[in-house]
């Protein structure tokens, strides 16, 4: 069971002690001190998540008191309680790092909802720590991160033919990181010192890719001005990552399966044979069998070259990444140094679950830079989300109470974040009873953070 976060009341009154412990028994763990000695006592003793901390104490400041306390415990949340023509203390106490503050008399409701907030902001930071501390664990390789069981098995797939020199084949539907593997299979090779040279094969037309891989001499054909080294050469004693090698044509095709049999080429215009040391890492987001089948990739090419077969999983496969992913690139949005990353809501994230991802990792990683420039404060909500992309389409093979349960779901979370968790307000634009609404809740398990008062 999840434990409960814990709050001391620090009040001299028993009456206004009694009254807080009242409000937040079923919610909290509840401790509780007379004096400025009895709390930071009860702070020494116990681990405390908020305070609620009385100005005014038989034995010292409220003020002074929440400086010591701050000083055992930075992280703690404490909400001052004020008299009401006490502006000025107040200012003082949130100047020394009080969270917020409340001021005497107070209405219960506004305590209430005041406290769950904190509760809430403390519950998604440690779940931000947590999710922190993954990352670190759940990154092998710099930059790649993973913890479902299928990139599990890709790490220690990377760890294991790093050593080799075969030649790697990495398959995989784009933007699924298969580039980011063969840097990683590179860095972690004994060439890690030598070059890692890429060969976009679809970019060029064949007569220019024959030159860009082999190099040319001068005059070797119309244009070759001067002597040009080609991509084979820059990468011996390296790795050379051939990427998009189904757009290879197919003379190409034979002329690099030469080099990868003999071990060596010359440049084009020249009889200088270059010995190659060189591995090869492929990567196709194409299906080569079929492409063999339709004649347009070479079968002996792709025998050569799927020596060491690496198959990238699409996202919507491993769902267990992409929170991680989504942690990943919202905490340090790219090109933004300085800037503080951003959150998601529950809703969110439910629903960034529940999608898809056709354009996998690249998609996640576009969408995050997107939201980290576009969304105003710290907390990207549902309603931040395209909705046409990331409403959740009920799956075609459910049953039919399946699917209407998915969209009550869907809705009643999307209009709750829209009047910012007020079961009130969401029954009214719902036009249910408030009653019938929490019902719906428990039986659709939606766990709702609770109401949030401007
Ligand atoms: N596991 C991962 N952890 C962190 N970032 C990742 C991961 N996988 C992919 N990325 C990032 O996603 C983007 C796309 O990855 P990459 O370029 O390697 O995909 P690809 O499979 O080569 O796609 P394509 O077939 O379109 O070339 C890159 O910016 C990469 O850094
Ligand atoms: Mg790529």
């Amino acid at each position: 069971m999840k434990k409960l976060m814990s709050i001391l009341i620090v009040d001299d009154e028993l009456g206004v002690r009694e009254s807080f412990r009242l409000l937040f028994k079923d919610a909290f763990e509840i401790h509780q001190a007379a004096s400025g000695r009895e709390a930071l006592q009860a702070f020494a003793s116990r681990s405390i998540d908020i305070v609620l901390l009385d100005i005014r104490l038989p034995d010292t400041h409220g003020v002074a008191l929440l400086r010591q306390i701050k000083e055992v415990d930075p992280e703690v949340d404490i909400v001052m309680v004020t008299a009401v023509d006490d502006q000025q203390t107040a200012i003082d106490a949130m100047k020394s790092g009080a969270h917020d503050f409340i001021q005497k008399p107070f209405a219960i409701e506004t305590v209430r909802a005041l406290v769950h907030r904190v509760a809430e902001k403390r519950g998604l930071s440690s779940e931000v720590r947590y999710l922190r501390q993954e990352l670190t664990r759940c990154r092998p390789f710099e930059k790649m991160v993973g913890q479902s069981q299928a990139m599990r098995e890709v790490f220690d797939l990377i760890a294991a033919i790093a050593d080799s020199d075969s030649t790697v084949l990495i398959q995989g539907e784009s933007g699924t990181g298969k580039e980011l593997v063969a840097k990683a299979i590179h860095n972690q090779s004994p060439r890690r010192d030598n070059p890692f040279v890429v060969v976009n094969c679809g970019a060029l037309p064949c007569t220019l890719m024959e030159s860009e891989l082999f190099g040319h001499r001068k005059g070797a054909f119309t244009g070759a001005i001067a002597d040009s080294a080609g991509k084979l050469e820059v990468a011996n004693s390296g790795t050379l990552f051939l990427d998009d090698i189904d757009s290879l044509s197919v003379e190409m095709q034979a002329k690099l399966l030469r080099t990868i049999q003999e071990k060596e080429f010359e440049r084009l215009g020249t009889h200088r044979v270059v010995k190659a040391d060189i591995r090869f890492i492929a990567a196709t987001n194409k299906v080569l069998s079929e492409m063999i089948e339709e004649n347009r990739f070479r079968q002996d090419l792709f025998y050569r070259l799927n020596v060491l077969p690496v198959h990238l999983p699409p996202l919507r496969k491993r769902k267990a990444d992409i929170p991680l992913l989504l942690e990943h690139f919202l905490a340090r949005p790219a090109g933004k140094r300085g800037t503080h990353g951003k959150r998601l809501s529950q809703a969110a994230m439910e629903a960034l679950m529940a999608y898809d991802w056709p354009g996998n990792v690249r998609e996640l990683q576009n969408r995050c830079e997107r939201w980290c420039t576009v969304v105003r404060g710290d907390l990207i909500r549902l309603r931040d989300l395209p909705l046409h992309d990331f409403k959740s389409t009920p799956r075609g093979n459910g049953s039919l109470r399946e699917a209407v349960q998915a969209f009550e779901r869907g809705f009643i979370t999307e209009v709750l974040e829209s009047v910012n968790g007020s079961r009130t307000k969401a029954a009214e634009r719902l036009q249910v009873h408030r009653n019938t609404l929490l019902a719906k809740m428990r039986g659709l398990g939606i766990g709702f953070p609770l109401e949030r008062t401007k």
